[in-house]
């Protein structure tokens, strides 16, 4: 079986260096907080452009985080997509707050500004665009949308950047993460950057944010027993930090060869009747997955299981036709991008060390299917 993402490899490459930093930090026990937390905060934020990034200890809790940050309160309105993660909607409805979905567009999978406007209202307080499979959504057109809007109803509407897929990707040549008020990334195993673990990370170039975020993934403190808000245990672990160090020196090297293997797919997936991923004007792609859309997903997802190919689907069910989401009141009508590209997603295997032979395995399986 060809791996679908193959961590087993990156690790080997990387290897004497991660195992140094894992042996150095259980020998010097700093395992809560240690050095190489604050040294992997700084090496983000000269990644990003981000003037603070704040670690924390997965990215449903960055996003949670970033939500309390400007004191979501049960009732506020947050608009989110309807074809995402759970995750981006999760972070909003457990602090209470109303999600609005969102439909996405048809080409890029990411919230469509052309219906945002329209799902604003007085208690829209922030919008958590997705940057879906590595490609940043229209980050400028919804700051603006935001911004429009905030100063109409004489309050802010802060956009975060849901950047879990994207952490690598660029939009008019920054980083996304550092695409709006604040951003947020996870550093899931198979994310772009991924540690060997849970872990995550918002980034803002706003002082006051900072220090919020700071305290708030710290059970609220701001001095030594002394708890301003109430918040959260979420902390980065040591280890997460020490591997994340070695990883991101060689990340840059990783997104050249995830951009050099998604256009390879799409190239040898000319004209075998499946709909590729589509680069957009002034963006880069990271393809956290490399999904295509096909008709008969079933019948595709079975023969290339066969032929030892692992698919999957990200993701099978939109926000709005979750169980745990009914209460919205939604119907498929209401988001017909995202019905549809739910029934039709497939993701082939990706990850930087997919070699050119297993991906000519993958395109040979798919081409039977013609
Ligand atoms: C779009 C999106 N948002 C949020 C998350 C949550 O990240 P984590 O699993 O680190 O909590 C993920 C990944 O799992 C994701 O893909």
């Amino acid at each position: 079986m060809i791996p679908f993402i193959d961590l087993k490899t990156q690790y080997q490459q990387y290897k004497a260096e991660i195992d140094a930093a894992v042996i150095d930090v259980m020998g010097r026990a700093e395992f809560i907080l240690g050095k190489e937390v604050s040294e992997l905060e700084k090496n983000l934020s000269a990644y990003t452009g981000a003037k603070h990034t704040i670690a924390c200890a997965n990215g449903t809790d960055a996003l949670m985080l970033a939500l309390m940050a400007i004191d979501i309160q049960p009732g506020d309105e947050v608009i989110t997509p309807s074809f995402t993660f759970i995750a981006t909607a999760e972070a909003a409805a457990i602090l209470g707050a109303k999600v609005v979905l969102v439909d996405i567009e048809e080409r890029g999978y990411n919230l469509d500004v052309h219906h945002l406007a329209d799902c604003i209202t007085p208690k829209t307080r922030a919008i958590l665009p997705v940057s879906l499979y590595g490609q940043v959504a229209d980050m400028e057109e919804i700051n603006a949308i935001a911004a429009h809007y905030g100063e109409k109803f004489g309050h802010k509407i802060v956009v975060i950047e849901d950047a879990a897929q994207s952490f690598g990707a660029e939009y008019k040549g920054q980083k996304s993460g550092h695409l709006s008020e604040m951003g947020c990334t996870s550093f899931f195993p198979s994310k772009p950057l991924g540690c060997y673990g849970d872990g995550g990370a918002v980034f803002t170039d706003d002082d006051a944010l900072a220090a919020k975020l700071r305290a708030l993934a710290i059970h609220g403190q701001t001095a030594r027993y002394r708890h301003e808000y109430i918040g959260l245990n979420s902390r980065l672990d040591t280890i997460q930090a020490a591997i994340l160090n070695v990883k991101l020196k060689y990340f840059d090297a990783e997104v050249k060869a995830r951009q050099q293997i998604g256009a390879r797919y799409t190239e040898l997936l000319r004209g075998m009747g499946c709909m590729t991923p589509e680069v957009l004007a002034e963006r880069t792609h990271v393809y956290a997955q490399y999904s295509i859309r096909v008709h008969n997903r079933d019948a595709v997802v079975e023969s290339l299981r066969a032929a030892g190919v692992p698919t999957a689907i990200h993701y099978p069910m939109p926000i709005h036709a979750q169980p745990c989401f009914q209460g919205l009141g939604y119907r498929d009508g209401d988001f017909p991008v995202s019905a549809r590209v739910s029934k039709e997603v497939l993701s082939l295997p990706m990850s930087p060390f997919l070699t050119e032979e297993d991906q000519e395995r993958v395109v040979a399986a798919l081409e039977g299917l013609k």
